[in-house]
């Protein structure tokens, strides 16, 4: 049986993982995979005597990568400059490739997956969407008989977890986050995971691979989370919602609505369930209907997992060489979604406002579902103010921006009012 020969580059957190899920689970893994599984070459900036690396040999020079005894190279080193040249050396030599790296995938997946083509190898990427979740394979197997027209989820464990810690233990945004770094759930720069970066790069790979289409990244919609207030995650509570950061991706006959935001999410819903660094993508196709899947997003280990289970199918010969995508299509951003709105509008106490605030409302024909205030929530100020809640009715975006630049205008309103769109997860 001639063995799978893997060349890894990097050797940190995943890389790391990968040496010693391939060196426990040898056995297995061989067994599934109808034939060994080998690490036969490592490389990656700095040593690291303490990780066993068993029979492969080390070197602080990428290149050595290209030696004779590599047939697929593993790519863990991240960003999209150096990574970006390991994949294409790779690829130009006739090697496959296997990269957790969504960054790269999101920015050149197009050129990376025209050029795998042409070479014939295969790509897989299992590992660069939802970590652990093995959401890559579901969609391109196990829902191979559906059209999908919509994928929606958390793909970003370390915004889920600053969430949950907001709602069930009551800290600030700020807390919260210096407990995610403090736990290693996020970064010292928490920019990319925070302000939705890094979940819009995931939903540009998912939605790609989904609609079987290549989708301008640029084009998507992005909101993070750190806009967040603690009243907000109270106030959606007592509505019956959780807020969740989501990325959703929706077919229209003109293009893809792909967008990233905070939104509530009603509690029963499974997805408005999930907590902590999980996470939990929704794929809907025309066959089966709604289905999900939920799972460590992140870590050494779910990585690692992910990683090589695209191993194991390339030395069985069933992961594909990538296809260029059926078509290009636009990306609609936010700008067709017709959803509910939660407002919070911090008034005046003083008689009168509210109605000023349901007429603005009703002339926009946005009929209001529920409303929060309460004596009690009255701050004191130079001007003492309350804020008042509402939960309209679905209105289009467009609508929803015009009717809050006129809340914003009335003498009764004092500051900033907050929008937190409503997550339709029916499609
Ligand atoms: N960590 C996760 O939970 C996770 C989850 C999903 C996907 N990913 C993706 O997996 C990839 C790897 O992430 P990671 O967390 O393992 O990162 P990491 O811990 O920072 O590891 C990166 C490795 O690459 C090496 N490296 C960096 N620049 C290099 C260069 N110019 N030349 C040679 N080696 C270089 C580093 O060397 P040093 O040891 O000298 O720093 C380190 O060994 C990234 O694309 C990431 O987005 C990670």
């Amino acid at each position: 049986m001639t063995p799978l020969r893997v060349g890894l580059a990097g050797l940190g957190t995943v890389g790391g993982t990968v040496a010693k899920l391939l060196r426990d689970n040898a056995r297995l893994i061989e067994r599934r995979a109808g034939r060994p599984v080998a690490l036969t070459r490592v490389a990656s900036r700095t040593p690291k005597p303490g990780i066993d690396l068993g029979q492969a040999t080390f070197d602080t020079d990428l290149r050595a990568l290209g030696a004779d005894d590599v047939d697929v190279v593993v790519e863990l080193i991240g960003g999209e400059t150096v990574a970006k040249e390991v994949v294409a050396t790779a690829i130009g030599a006739g090697r496959h490739v296997v990269t957790a790296n969504k960054a790269l995938l999101a920015a050149h997946g197009e050129e990376i997956f025209l050029t795998a083509n042409r070479s014939g190898v295969s790509v897989g990427f299992e590992a660069s969407v939802a970590g652990g979740i093995p959401i890559v394979n579901a969609l391109r197997t196990g829902l191979a008989a559906n059209r999908i027209d919509a994928i929606a989820g958390i793909v970003n464990g370390t915004s889920n977890y600053i969430l949950t810690a907001m709602e069930e233990e009551g800290l600030d945004f700020a807390t919260a986050l210096a407990d995610a770094q403090r736990l290693g759930y996020a970064e010292a720069d928490p920019t990319f995971d925070v302000e939705g970066i890094d979940a819009a790069q995931k939903l540009a790979i998912l939605a790609a691979l989904a609609f079987d289409a290549t989708i301008d990244f640029d084009g998507v919609h992005v909101e993070g989370i750190s806009g967040i207030d603690i009243e907000d995650i109270r106030y959606a509570r007592e509505l019956g919602f959780s807020i969740k950061h989501l990325g959703i991706a929706r077919m229209h006959a003109d293009g893809v609505e792909a967008r990233v935001h905070p939104a509530l999410v009603p509690e029963s819903v499974l997805i408005g369930k999930v907590s902590g660094v999980m996470n939990a993508v929704m794929a809907h196709g025309n066959a089966v209907g709604p289905t999900l899947y939920v799972g460590p997003g992140a870590g050494g280990m779910p990585t690692a997992s992910a990683v090589v289970a695209d191993l194991v199918e390339l030395a069985r010969g069933t992961l594909p060489v990538p296809q260029p995508a059926e078509r290009r299509l636009p990306s609609l951003g936010v700008e067709g979604v017709e959803c509910p709105h939660y407002l919070k509008i911090p008034a005046i106490d003083q008689p009168g406002v509210f109605a000023e605030v349901a007429d603005v409302l009703s002339r926009y024909k946005v009929s209001i579902e529920a409303v929060i205030q309460r004596p009690q929530a009255i701050r004191t100020g130079a001007e003492p103010w309350v804020p008042i809640i509402i939960l309209t009715n679905e209105a289009p975006e467009a609508v929803a921006r015009a009717f809050v630049s006129d809340l914003g205008g009335l003498s009764g309103v004092t500051g900033e009012i907050a929008r937190i769109r409503v997550a339709d997860l029916s499609a």
